[in-house]
């Protein structure tokens, strides 16, 4: 059975599994909380010891973190062998809001401070072992920032600090504020929509030998929905691929694409099924050619390099 490594997220960085599993989408797995439990279970088994939250997963009357949190305390000490990543700085509208009240990122002092509280709670553990600033807020001030993670970090709530979405030179402003290294970059990557591949992203992380974390691999699901043409062409190329490699479907393949880049990015798995779950891992021994991996750049372009 192919077991997923450990990785080291920075030099001086915390050390997860090189899969990590996400629990966005945990309100739509119809579990009750012993499935839920017995689904962490099942993917530890396999090395992935890594598990993406956010504040904002789930619904009001549901969080993800709740449903986990759930999960957990039927086998507390499941929370030594595993690190557990969530995420603040999205705000959303609530039932009771004002009426012109709209969703916002929101990286202020007190908002930090009040969702890991929230997170932690939900979860029913003492200390998140990444924090992310989930989405760039325009007004993000990187001092109010550094000083709320500073005390967290203080408090023992907080282990390390990275960000997700953030362009390079927003990941350059908060890191000129805060001593240890931000220890990761959470980023779209998948065939579908290649922006930081191209816009320095993936460059910055890989100078800074700091590994991105690459969600919607799959596109959300909507790689395998053939109603477009850059779909269209990418599935007929992804499976002409799958069969030259011996993959035992299309999502190997994509894995694969992602596991190429130089910046050696950790996927996330968003499927909550196990089976699924496997078969990203057996994808970790599959390697693409420089021209398979490019075969896939110019399906999804729909044309060549210059
Ligand atoms: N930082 C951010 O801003 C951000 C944004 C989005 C996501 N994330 C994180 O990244 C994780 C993964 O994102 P994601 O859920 O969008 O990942 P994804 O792998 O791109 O999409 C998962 C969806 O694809 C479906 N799927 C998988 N394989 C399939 C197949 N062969 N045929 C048809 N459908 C298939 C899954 O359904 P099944 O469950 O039925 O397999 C699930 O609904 C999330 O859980 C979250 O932790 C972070």
């Amino acid at each position: 059975m192919t077991l997923v490594s450990r990785v080291k997220m920075a030099v001086d960085g915390p050390e997860c599994s090189s899969l990590i599993q996400g629990y966005w989408r945990m309100g739509e797995w119809d579990m009750d909380p012993q499935s839920r439990l017995t689904f962490l279970k099942q993917h530890v088994e396999l090395g992935i010891t890594t598990v993406d939250h956010a504040h904002v997963y789930g619904s009001a009357q549901a969080p993800c973190e709740t449903l986990f949190g759930e999960a957990l305390k039927l086998d507390p000490a499941m929370r030594d062998n595993i690190e557990i990543i969530s995420k603040c700085g999205i705000e959303v509208m609530h039932s009771d809001a004002p009426s012109k009240y709209v969703n916002h990122y929101n990286s202020s002092q007190s908002s930090i401070i009040s969702s890991v509280d929230t997170s932690l709670q939900r979860l029913g553990v003492e200390q998140l072992d990444i924090l992310l600033i989930h989405r760039p807020d325009m007004l993000m001030a990187a001092d109010d920032v550094a000083q709320a993670v500073e005390l967290l970090k203080h408090q023992g709530k907080i282990k390390h600090l990275g960000v997700s979405n953030f362009t390079p030179s927003q990941f350059a402003l908060l890191q000129s504020r805060w001593d240890s290294p931000l220890v990761t970059n959470q980023v779209e990557i998948n065939p579908v929509n290649l922006a930081v591949t191209e816009d320095g992203t993936l460059d910055q992380l890989q100078q800074l030998a700091i590994r991105p974390m690459a969600w919607s691999c799959l596109a959300g699901g909507s790689l395998f929905d053939t109603s477009s043409t850059q779909m269209q062409r990418l599935q007929t190329t992804l499976h002409e691929i799958k069969l030259e490699i011996g993959a035992q479907s299309i999502d190997q393949v994509v894995f694969a694409w992602i596991l190429k880049l130089p910046s050696r990015p950790l996927p996330i798995i968003g499927s909550g099924n196990i089976e699924r779950v496997r078969s990203a891992v057996a994808a970790t021994t599959l390697t693409l050619t420089n021209q398979q991996w490019y075969r896939i750049w110019v399906a999804s372009k729909g044309h060549g390099v210059a």
